[in-house]
């Protein structure tokens, strides 16, 4: 449930001062990974973006985004039954992708997606660990999108709600496990 995974987090998830720069508190995530409890709480909670009411699997993927993406989004399609793909950094992914670039705080970044690692028949769940200024999900949204995919919605355990996040990802129905 979503209340369970909350209490997961709020008890495993780790504020730390001061990193990566002097003011920045950084949520440290490596505490409710190493609890199978509480992580497997969070899977579930996040899972449920991807069920309808009566519980069914309404997704045909789930798509990740490197690296901490990747921690939640294989066990999340490994709960929903359906197969996991992965978006990554340039240069990673060995066969022809599409590319996005994302603004970052300096200068911009890109990721990139097989070409035909969803089609025209997938419906997608984006899964992340956090939804901050939005760029991230957004990019991979287009890369899903380039490829004639539906993108049913996104699933994040934290979204930083002063930045905008959710603007950035346009109408993508995001589920926010706890919101800072
Ligand atoms: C972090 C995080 C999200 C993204 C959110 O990834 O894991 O993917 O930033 O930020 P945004 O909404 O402003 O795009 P990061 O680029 O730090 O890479 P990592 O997962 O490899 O640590």
């Amino acid at each position: 449930t979503l209340a369970a995974a909350r209490e997961a987090m709020a008890s495993l998830i780790a504020d730390v001062p001061d990193y990566p720069q002097p003011g920045v508190v950084f949520k440290d995530i490596t505490p409710l990974l190493a609890d199978h409890a509480g992580f497997s709480a969070v899977v579930e909670a996040l899972a449920d973006a991807g069920r309808d009411a009566e519980g069914n699997t309404v997704v045909t993927k789930v798509v990740g985004t490197e690296a901490r993406g990747f921690l939640f989004a294989v066990p999340v399609a490994m709960a929903l039954g359906v197969g996991f793909v992965p978006v990554r950094k340039p240069g990673k992914l060995p066969r022809e992708c599409h590319s996005e670039d994302y603004a970052l705080e300096y200068g911009t970044d890109t990721l990139q997606m097989h070409v035909d690692a969803v089609g025209p028949e997938d419906k997608v769940l984006m899964v992340d660990d956090v939804l901050a200024t939005g760029g991230t999900l957004a990019a991979t949204r287009r890369l899903i999108e380039s490829c004639g995919a539906e993108v049913v919605g996104a699933a994040v355990l934290m979204e930083l709600s002063f930045l905008p996040g959710r603007e950035t990802l346009g109408a993508v129905d995001c589920l926010a496990l706890e919101v800072f």
